[in-house]
């Protein structure tokens, strides 16, 4: 189905703007409300622009009757979305609390000081764009990079850097787990926009790190209870405030707040 190009004040090609429309509208007819279609339609223009251009702001807008501030406010919420153009490779080196301890600082420092740039900045060759990323739910895999949101498990200093280096060489890497190859930002953001590109069900997503727990009730017969059949969960006993001796458990109450469960306060309140 080709939609009618909308009447626009973006500076795309007819072309562009053709695809544009048709991928927006086929996004838009996805949910009850079209102006629902706003995050998948954000990664469409990256996968056009390689970020969250002027133009795709303006082609958003346009197509779901909305402003372009309302566009922008949405926009600039979440990291995934780029205000300036992102490099070929996202790599993302995850430093939440689990990676970090496991070395991902370290990892992100050493590549930050290897390609010359720092957060959120690309390499001059457009290869790469360094990112410290929030925990990708692979801790047991600990400490993860991300290239493109495709996983690479516990990595050293040494062996991101060399990832590095394979990408700005334009070398076919390969993800630790699930699709067997790393494509462009682009490619990306058009899969995240909910266009398939057929590689979903590429490799195994969960490897035996994840599976030790279920590995381990299997070895020892443990299941979980029958809900139909398991008695009720009692409902829970008011014991009051409990504590070790000394603990702040068995400071006498002294505001209202300390008696009156579930009533707020303000800070203050209780002085007056
Ligand atoms: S803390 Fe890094 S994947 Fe969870």
């Amino acid at each position: 189905m080709t939609a009618e190009p909308v009447e626009t004040r973006t500076r795309y090609d007819a072309e562009t703007l053709a695809t544009l429309t048709t991928d927006a509208a086929a996004i838009m007819a996805r949910y009850p409300d079209p102006r629902s279609g706003l995050l998948p339609m954000l990664h469409l223009v990256q996968s056009i622009d390689g970020y969250v251009s002027r133009d795709g702001i303006l082609f958003c807008a346009e197509m779901l009757g909305i402003t372009a501030a309302e566009v922008s406010a949405v926009a600039t919420f979440y990291t995934q979305y780029k205000r300036h153009p992102n490099g070929t490779y996202t790599v993302g080196v995850c430093t939440n609390t689990l990676c970090a301890v496991m070395g991902g600082d370290a990892i992100f420092d050493e590549l930050s000081e290897h390609l010359g740039v720092g957060h959120d900045e690309t390499t001059d060759d457009g290869a790469i764009t360094l990112e410290r990323v929030e925990c990708n739910a692979a801790c047991d895999y600990a400490p993860v990079v991300m290239v493109n949101w495709e996983f690479f498990d516990n990595q050293t200093p040494g062996s991101a850097t060399a990832l590095a280096d394979k990408l700005r060489l334009g070398e076919d890497v390969v993800p630790t787990r699930g699709a067997a190859s790393v494509c462009s930002f682009k490619q990306m953001s058009r899969v995240l926009a909910g266009f398939n590109d057929g590689r979903a069900d590429e490799g195994a997503g969960a490897g035996a790190p994840t599976l030790a727990g279920l590995r381990i009730a299997r070895e020892n017969d443990w299941r979980a209870p029958d809900a139909s059949t398991s008695e009720p969960v009692a409902e829970p006993v008011e014991t009051g405030p409990v504590g070790k001796p000394g603990s702040s458990a068995e400071r006498p109450a002294a505001t209202s707040s300390d008696t009156e469960v579930g009533k707020d306060k303000k800070p203050g309140e209780d002085a007056k």
